[in-house]
């Protein structure tokens, strides 16, 4: 670990030797994403975020690299934490570090020790803006740090588990202040959670395990943006996929996008290979992991570890070993086994390097938008949730198709009349 302070910035990475593998890594990324380039350019030129103190709690990738590199470029005075102890890439930690004087804290594999004493070094950095990834930060200045809430303009979220927290904290009246749901832009969860779960999920239980997902069961717990795409995916790979759910209309949903639905009490004994992609807890649990064949797969995209009773596990267990990277075998005292992938953390950013950069792209010009729309409304918007605004999810498209040479059509001027009148009918 390379713990230190170089003039002027702190830092808390694994070691700053990988710092060039990395700059190539997040030169590499750069070239998939065109809306942060253009952000970052604009930004460089009219610094609409100067001296605002930033904390960015988010996997440390080379994505999220490229999203610091443009919010450092407009001005901001920002820290990057990791928003989970197993998705950090080191060698990116290093390079913003040693290449672009961000400080970052932030070690793959770091404990939960680790993991909140980070947190509390963000906290440390007195932020005005966050941009949270599960909304670790904002939870913990809530209840930790409440003389530091009058400092604060606003905070971003990424990710629906982090939205779910948001509503809880505003159903208790203690949201003091405006958080941008990055979540919910179209922009965002219709790419990311969809197509970047469904590719980046499979891409991680590949490189776990080298199997062939053709002919195999999957069962995908949950049908949320993140179930269809990894759902649609494994399909697309040949595999035969079942789908729980809780909840009725997303049931039906699955049931006419051609998949078979059942309770994981019935999916249990048929599955090769489970994913939990719910954002809720023990989802697999004991009864599930008797039921099991010798040898099924678990693994989690959900964005807390939480999904899989883990501890749960061990008391079946008579033997647990490392098989794989990632990949532990869990010797059950009936003599069967069951394979976790990435400790039940996020497998795609466990054991691969998350949502492909292009999808990112997209979901991290919300943010960099998003970020500039809380300083620049600075005292003007209300404590509470906020949606994007829907010219940004529009201005992101927009970009994002001029970028990969996408034209579309507009309306003519009949047309437009026509949409914009009632009178006409039948
Ligand atoms: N979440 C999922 N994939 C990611 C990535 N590549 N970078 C940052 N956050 C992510």
């Amino acid at each position: 670990m390379t713990a230190a302070t170089i003039a002027p910035i702190s830092y808390e990475v694994k070691d700053l030797s990988l710092a060039p593998l990395g700059k190539q890594r997040i030169e590499w990324a750069a070239r998939e994403m065109p809306v942060i380039r253009l952000i970052r350019d604009r930004f460089a030129a009219e610094k609409p975020l100067a001296g605002i103190r930033l904390v960015a709690c988010c996997h440390v990738t080379t994505e999220t690299a490229n999203l610091a590199i443009a919010l450092k470029a407009g001005g901001a005075d920002a820290i990057l934490i990791a928003s989970n102890p197993l998705s950090t890439q080191d060698d990116v930690a290093a390079s913003l570090v040693a290449d672009y004087g961000i400080p970052v804290f932030a070690i793959k594999g770091e404990d939960n020790e680790t993991y909140h004493r980070h947190v509390q070094i963000a906290l440390d950095h007195k932020p005005q803006v966050i941009i949270d990834d599960g909304c670790d930060v904002v939870a913990t200045l809530v209840q930790e740090r409440p003389q530091q809430l009058p400092d604060v303009i606003g905070t971003t979220e990424e990710t629906t588990t982090g939205i779910v927290r948001l509503r809880a904290m505003l159903r208790d009246g203690v949201l003091t202040f405006p958080a941008m749901n990055v979540n919910d832009a179209e922009t965002k969860h219709f790419f990311d959670n969809r197509y970047g779960t469904g590719q980046s999920t499979l891409d991680g239980i590949i490189r776990a395990t080298n199997i062939l997902l053709a002919g195999k069961t999957i069962v995908v717990a949950g049908y949320g943006w993140c179930g269809k795409g990894t759902a649609m995916r494994a399909a697309g790979m040949g595999a035969n996929v079942i789908v729980t759910e809780i909840d009725p209309v997303k049931a039906i949903e699955a049931v006419m996008d051609g998949f078979r639905v059942l309770p994981m009490a019935e999916a249990a004994p048929l599955g090769d290979l489970f994913v939990t992609v719910t954002g809720n807890k023990h989802v697999i649990r004991t009864e599930h992991f008797a039921a099991m064949k010798d040898g099924a797969i678990v693994c989690n995209s959900g964005h807390f570890d939480i999904e899989i009773d883990i501890a749960g596990l061990k008391t079946l267990s008579s033997e647990v070993r490392t098989v794989r990277p990632f990949t532990e075998e869990y010797r059950l005292a009936s003599g069967k086994s069951v394979i976790v992938l990435g400790e039940g953390r996020l497998v795609n950013l466990a054991a691969a390097e998350g949502h492909p950069s292009a999808v990112m792209d997209m979901s991290f010009a919300n943010q960099a938008l998003a970020v500039e729309h809380l300083v620049t409304n600075r005292g003007r918007l209300e404590p509470g949730i906020h949606s994007i605004p829907e010219d940004l999810d529009r201005q992101i498209a927009t970009l994002k198709l001029q970028a990969m040479g996408i034209v579309i059509d507009s309306l003519t001027e009949d047309q437009t009349a026509y949409i914009n009148s009632w009178t006409s009918g039948t």
